[in-house]
């Protein structure tokens, strides 16, 4: 266990060093612009560091900011721009889009083209399109309801898929409890939001037994409360579970798709009835896609034909505009691929194993935790089998500490609980830097 004084002396030295060495991002949080809180959205004052960068440019996986800092980038837009910002067949098909108009509600011929590509990389032969991996997850739930006539879903404890009223319920004391951080909540989901530990096969099946689930909303590996691995043998049993109780699978795959070719759901199975994947779609652009089985696609036809005319509370104006669809286009064809998997896998092996290597001659008590190019850091020596364990591992401060120590040293991480991403472009020589500084801060957390 390191000292709490320690931690906080040298936080207190990097808070300086951070200080003096951007100078230009600390006068633009001091300067008072119109912004509400100094930044165009609040999520950026949630770095550890004494004010947020400002970024000047960013280039495959380096960030440039307008102090002259060049970063090492880990965070990639925390999964955005996993694959590498602007790659070049990216930056082409926005800028050919650019002269063409970019939002007209009508689909375009590259759509066809997109839908294809879909289905093959994903292995469902439905989709639809919609702006943030939040509003897919909203309209997935309104579908499985909507198809099932079951009013709850069920989560998994300390999960996170967005903007989603839904789903903000937690477990404490075995007892569901609506998220206490919430902004200007007004509705009470405990009724309809059922909530169980993740790899509690028992519980899952306890709370499945009723028939009265409309869907299980899912990501197959966590990754917003630490990441917690699924226990050998529980996708599959979460899967037979849905299957006997006609519950619908979906799984939540913005993050997971970092899993390999095709995601999680591809690479290591079970495929899931509905699959969500955001961010990275669209390399930056605003975009998120839903897929869906052609049995789902059947319901949900039967389900528009029946109802009356008017809003279905699904879907918004900018979804699957030209500028989505090119980006989609771009990114499926050219971005992700078989061979960029292999570069970020192997990069992210070469992490994992430099990072173990510090942590076991350190002494640390850390541990590693590896998600196909999303690796995490954790501070505890047993893996979490679930979101309690998982919560009550964290170490705010220490990783905290370890996000600012190794900015200062030109690694940029995720701001939340220490995630690193290999991009197809992350050079061993970065990797090697990042492994580097985490050595040099254990020896300093240890003197
Ligand atoms: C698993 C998962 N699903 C959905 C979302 C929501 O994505 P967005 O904020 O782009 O809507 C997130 C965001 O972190 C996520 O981690």
């Amino acid at each position: 266990m390191i000292a709490a004084e320690r931690i906080a002396a040298l936080t207190a030295r990097e808070s300086e060093r951070f200080v003096a060495a951007n100078p230009r991002a600390v006068a633009a949080a001091g300067r008072g612009n119109s912004w509400f809180g100094q930044v165009p959205f609040h999520w950026m004052l949630d770095w550890p560091s004494p004010v947020p960068l400002v970024a000047a440019a960013a280039q495959g996986a380096t960030l440039t900011t307008i102090d002259g800092q060049t970063l090492n980038d880990f965070c990639l837009g925390d999964t955005a721009s996993m694959f590498g910002h602007s790659p070049p067949a990216l930056a082409a098909a926005i800028a050919a889009q650019g002269t063409q108009g970019l939002s007209y509600m009508l689909p375009t011929e590259k759509s066809d083209a997109v839908s294809a590509l879909l289905a093959s990389t994903f292995g469902l032969p439905r989709w639809q399109v919609t702006t943030t991996a939040s509003e897919a997850n909203r309209a997935v739930i309104r579908w499985c309801r909507g198809i099932s006539g079951r009013r709850k879903i069920l989560l998994f404890n300390g999960c996170y898929h967005g903007a989603v009223d839904d789903v903000f319920v937690d477990l404490k004391n075995g007892e569901p409890t609506m998220r206490a951080s919430l902004v200007g909540q007004a509705h009470d989901f405990r009724g309809t939001s059922v909530v169980v530990e993740f790899n509690d096969e028992d519980a899952l099946e306890a709370a499945l037994a009723g028939g009265d689930i409309a869907c299980v909303l899912a990501e197959p590996v966590m990754t917003n409360v630490g990441m917690v691995r699924d226990a050998p043998g529980f996708l599959h049993r979460l899967r037979a579970l849905c299957d006997r109780t006609g519950t619908l699978l979906v799984f939540d795959e913005t993050h997971t798709i970092s899993s390999g070719f095709g995601g999680h759901s591809n690479t290591h199975g079970p495929m899931p009835d509905i699959m969500v994947i955001g961010k990275s779609i669209g390399g930056g652009v605003p975009t998120a896609v839903y897929g869906f089985t052609e049995a789902v696609a059947t319901r949900m036809a039967a389900l528009n034909a029946a109802r009356p005319a008017g809003h279905s509370g699904i879907g918004t104006t900018l979804s699957a505009n030209a500028l989505a669809i090119s980006a989609m286009q771009a990114m499926l064809s050219d971005v992700i691929t078989r061979e960029n998997y292999a570069v970020m896998l192997a990069g992210a092996e070469r992490l994992v194993a430099g990072l173990a290597a510090v942590i076991a001659r350190r002494e640390l008590g850390w541990h590693m935790t590896q998600v196909g190019a999303r690796v995490e850091l954790l501070c505890s020596p047993v893996p979490p089998r679930n979101g309690s364990e998982a919560k009550a591992a964290m170490q705010p401060a220490l990783e905290a500490l370890i996000h600012l120590y190794l900015t200062n040293r030109g690694s940029l991480l995720a701001p939340f609980h220490n995630m690193m991403l290999v991009s197809p472009i992350t050079s061993d020589k970065q990797i090697d830097q990042l492994v580097a500084s985490v050595d040099a801060l254990a020896v300093e957390l240890l003197e």
